[in-house]
């Protein structure tokens, strides 16, 4: 569970937002983000395939967030699509087949490719360490890797992962991210030294068991649910 003072100190941060939430129509977007986060996605089952990601994160419940994705450096911003974040008490509770879509957190922060543009180094640290470090992500990214350059989000949606590992990540994708914000990942990954995560629980990052979990679209032969309008033509 987030710590209580974090809880407080994010709750706090989501008031003005939380007062929309009783609006009739509900709350109708990202504007109660309480963080922001750049780092680093790969899609499930292509390593080659790396992506900076923006991310814009709403509190739901004290153990869910939910934050909007971005692609980096596009004007408009693309949605790239969505990322859960769950707490590891979260984690615990899930089924062994839906444990495997989530990614763990634990190396995206002590390595220092998640980071927090803007925010003082101090801040940073309490909120890698007291609220994300021990977090699981599910994240499905509905503007497809291999569509980047597309006029429209063509195909269906792709399961994406986190890093664990340096050598997954080519060094030069890093860089440009580091020089885009203005960071050192290096330093970043320093200032973190302190902060060590729990062991990742069974079923998270799947593909280090050896297969690779992704999407696929269904067709199957159906009866016809609804009457059609008098006089239309079935598809040709
Ligand atoms: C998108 O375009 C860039 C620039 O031409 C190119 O380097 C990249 O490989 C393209 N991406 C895909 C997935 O086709
Ligand atoms: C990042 O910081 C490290 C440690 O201070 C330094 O050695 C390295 O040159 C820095 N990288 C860049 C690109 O400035
Ligand atoms: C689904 O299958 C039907 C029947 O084979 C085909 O006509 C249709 O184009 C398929 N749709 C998609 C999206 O694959």
């Amino acid at each position: 569970m987030y710590s209580p003072k974090l809880s407080l100190t994010l709750a706090a941060l989501a008031f003005t937002a939380s007062s929309l939430a009783t609006l009739p129509f509900g709350h109708y977007g990202p504007e109660g983000a309480v963080l922001y986060l750049n780092g680093f996605h790969f899609v499930s089952g292509h390593t080659d395939q790396e992506i900076s990601a923006n991310h814009w994160c709403v509190i739901i419940r004290d153990d869910l967030l939910q934050c909007a994705v971005y692609n980096t450096a596009t004007t408009p911003a693309r949605l790239a699509g969505v990322e859960y974040i769950i707490t590891k008490d979260a984690f615990e509770t899930l089924d062994h087949e839906e444990r495997q879509l989530w990614h763990s957190h634990a190396y995206e922060i002590t390595s220092g490719f998640l980071i927090e543009p803007g925010l003082p180094a101090s801040v940073d640290h309490t909120i890698m360490k007291d609220v994300l470090v021990n977090t699981y992500g599910k994240t499905f990214h509905t503007w497809r890797y291999d569509q980047q350059n597309s006029t429209y989000p063509i195909g269906i949606p792709e399961l994406v992962m986190g890093y664990t590992r340096d050598d997954q990540i080519t060094p030069d994708f890093v860089l440009r991210r580091d020089e885009l914000f203005g960071v050192n990942t290096t330093e970043v990954r320093a200032a973190r030294e302190d902060i060590c995560p729990d062991a990742v629980l069974q079923g998270a990052d799947s593909w280090k068991y050896g297969y690779v979990l992704t999407l696929g679209i269904v067709n199957k032969t159906a009866e016809i649910i609804f009457d059609k309008n008098p006089g239309e033509s079935p598809l040709q």
